[in-house]
């Protein structure tokens, strides 16, 4: 038990360095929120006994300890549990470094590595972990007369400035997860045309800025319309593109790495084979009537523009229907006209000349043509002796 007695007196002595520990070089390293970090010890040996703690207000608390040849856990404070592991230092090649997984921003502050070992004796160093969640989106909405500018979980306190005065002061609130939340609203006055508007989120790490445009409305009278995406010249193809219709469903993505997605009920009125910030769309009807967003973002950028799409076009079943109850309506009009057209022509021949009307009783006997044969050479005979004028009338 030579390694027990002496990891203890390491653990004495680690006690004693703490208090006198003014002047040893720290070294700062920042992790980033959730990802995996790497302390290194900056020893150039293997050590026998190697222990990594966290310094606290109160005192230390055991992070991950090495001895007998194995990792030691029975120390190890629960909030560190299953997280850490050593791995090989980069430089050393010693397998000193602590690799704690799942960075959270509990985790900030002060790490010391004490190391000893037969041939070269004690060592301690230490290192100062900050935690960094850069700004990973920016969002901007309207709703009614104002703006709202917003984005989550990033850490440290961020700072949100609009690009527009007057400023608005934002709302920082922290999770659970000591992450910071950043609102902040913006009143705007009546106006026309195109709205643009422009918010940037910074923290310590990066900042994050989104432009967004809010367009005038566009109708269209046909099936097709074109809606562009942004007011830069910057190429699109620098940037992820996403379209959305009535700001949830999602029209189209398009990267350079992935190429373009359509999603599967747009196919049909998405041009897909024409690739641009522009959406061509065809086919349309009043269902695709709604507010379509595109969105341009890259690394520290979106751009995004809203545009009210108006079809104005006749609803086709609508217009189907229409047309057979007008052609049904017309030709109802048409036969009652022309049966009291008959009837009167017939009513007043009758009364004028009482012959007119057997003309009309041929059709009728003409099945009967045999019996009926000598009648109707009787009739000839009686037309052939009208006088001309009234042949000419006819
Ligand atoms: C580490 O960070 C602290 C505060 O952030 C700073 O004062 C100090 O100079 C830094 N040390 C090194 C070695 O960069
Ligand atoms: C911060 O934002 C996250 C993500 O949207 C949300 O789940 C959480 O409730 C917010 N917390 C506070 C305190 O606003
Ligand atoms: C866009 O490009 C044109 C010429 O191609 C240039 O005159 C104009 O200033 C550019 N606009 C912006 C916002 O970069
Ligand atoms: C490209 O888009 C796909 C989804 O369509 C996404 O999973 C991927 O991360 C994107 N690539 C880049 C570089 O953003």
């Amino acid at each position: 038990m030579d390694n027990k007695i002496k990891q203890r007196v390491v653990l004495f002595l680690n006690l004693l360095m703490m208090v006198t520990a003014q002047g040893f070089t720290e070294i700062n390293v920042s992790c980033v929120y959730n990802s995996i970090c790497i302390l290194s010890c900056s020893f150039r040996y293997e050590a026998d006994v190697l222990h990594w703690d966290y310094i606290t207000w109160t005192g230390h608390v055991n992070v991950h300890s090495y001895y007998e040849n194995k990792d030691q856990f029975e120390d190890q404070d629960p909030r560190f549990n299953g997280r850490t592991s050593l791995v090989e230092d980069q430089v050393t090649g010693r397998k000193t470094s602590l690799m704690l997984k799942n960075v959270k921003v509990q985790d900030e502050g002060k790490y010391k590595c004490f190391a000893d070992s037969e041939k070269h004796g004690y060592k301690t160093s230490t290192v100062v972990l900050q935690v960094d969640a850069p700004v990973q989106r920016v969002d901007m909405v309207r709703a009614g007369n104002s703006a709202t500018c917003s984005s989550e979980g990033v850490y440290p306190k961020p700072e949100l400035t609009w690009s527009s005065s007057p400023q608005s002061s934002s709302t920082v609130q922290q999770t659970e997860e000591k992450l910071y939340n950043i609102s902040s609203s913006l009143k705007l006055s009546d106006m026309d045309g195109d709205l643009l508007l422009s918010c940037t989120v910074s923290t310590r790490l990066n900042k994050w800025t989104t432009t967004t445009t809010w367009r005038n409305p566009i109708v269209t009278t046909t099936s097709r319309a074109q809606i562009s995406c942004s007011y830069t010249n910057t190429s699109f193809m620098d940037f992820n593109l996403l379209w959305r219709f009535k700001h949830t469903h999602v029209i189209m993505r398009w990267n350079r790495t992935d190429g373009q997605h359509v999603s599967a009920q747009w196919k049909k009125h998405v041009e897909a084979e024409k690739v641009s910030d522009v959406l061509h769309l065809q086919d349309l009807s009043s269902d695709q009537e709604g507010t379509y967003s595109c969105e341009l973002s890259r690394a520290e950028e979106t751009t995004a523009t809203h545009t009210l799409l108006r079809v104005d076009i006749m609803d086709t079943q609508k217009y189907i229907k229409a047309d057979v109850w007008s052609v049904v309506v017309a030709m109802v009009v048409l036969v009652i006209v022309l049966i009291v057209v008959l009837v009167y022509r017939c009513w007043k021949h009758s009364k004028s000349d009482p012959m007119r009307g057997q003309p009309l009783e041929r059709g009728r006997v003409q099945n009967n043509e045999q019996e009926m044969e000598p009648m109707r050479k009787n009739n000839s005979e009686k037309i052939n002796k009208y006088p001309e004028t009234m042949k000419d009338a006819v």
